[in-house]
């Protein structure tokens, strides 16, 4: 094997630093240039299709909303500089009009490769992924694909060195209910999926020893 090239070790050693703060330093904020790139690394996430089934709230931390969240989700911690909630489409049918949106706007397609799309698309979800008859799998299929802009949120923020906590601790009705009623999600059409808090850790934040399974427990190989 090559030895390991300074990117090797940038990598490894941001994700091995990388943990979820769990105490946010009140008197540092993130970087506006920062907070962009996070964000970015959000937008250009990969999705099944490439139909994008998200959007994502930016909540900072001086917006009445905080407190609102932090009252409602557990798992939430105080003076992190941004909350971003990721929320998820409900409605990914192939007929759907955000998925006529992307297909035509987004991704250019002519008619009548729009048209073979949708049919691919809808044979998909029913034949080989079977979500297409249950609303809640459907749901869960896009709040699968946030979470894979989760992660790479998650990642840029190791490698910017900015602290980062991934949060499900929500309570997911009061959550929902709270957007709506404050007009900033339509719950015909989302759902909170996940979300994640950004900052820097408070000073005197103790540091635990990462627990991890031995990666012969969880790599086998197929040669
Ligand atoms: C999807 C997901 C949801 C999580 N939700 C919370 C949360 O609500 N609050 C919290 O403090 N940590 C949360 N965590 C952090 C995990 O507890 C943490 O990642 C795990 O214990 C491993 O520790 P490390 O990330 O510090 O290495 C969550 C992690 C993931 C991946």
């Amino acid at each position: 094997m090559a030895p390991k090239t300074p990117l090797n070790e940038t990598i490894e050693t941001a994700f091995a630093e990388r943990f979820a703060c769990k105490r946010y330093d009140p008197e540092r904020d993130v970087d506006e240039k920062d907070l962009r790139t996070i964000l970015e690394v959000a937008r250009l996430s990969p999705s099944s299709f490439g139909l994008e089934p998200w959007k994502f709230l930016v909540v900072k931390k001086s917006a009445a909303l905080t407190d609102e969240l932090l009252e409602r989700a557990w798992g939430m911690k105080r003076n992190a500089p941004y909350t971003v909630v990721i929320l998820a489409r409900k409605h990914m049918e192939p007929e759907n009009a955000h998925v006529e949106h992307m297909m035509a706007d987004v991704q250019r397609a002519t008619p009548e490769n729009m048209a073979q799309r949708q049919a691919m698309f809808a044979s998909f979800q029913k034949n080989d992924l079977g979500v297409a008859d249950d609303p809640r799998l459907m749901f869960e299929w896009s709040c699968r694909q946030c979470y894979i802009a989760l992660a790479d949120m998650l990642a840029a923020c190791a490698l910017l060195g900015v602290d980062s906590t991934p949060v499900e601790g929500l309570n997911y009705d009061a959550v929902n209910a709270l957007l709506a009623e404050k007009g900033l999600m339509d719950p015909k059409e989302f759902g909170v999926a996940v979300a994640i808090q950004i900052g820097y850790r408070d000073p005197s934040h103790a540091i635990n020893p990462k627990t991890r399974q031995e990666a012969a427990d969880v790599f086998s190989f197929v040669e």
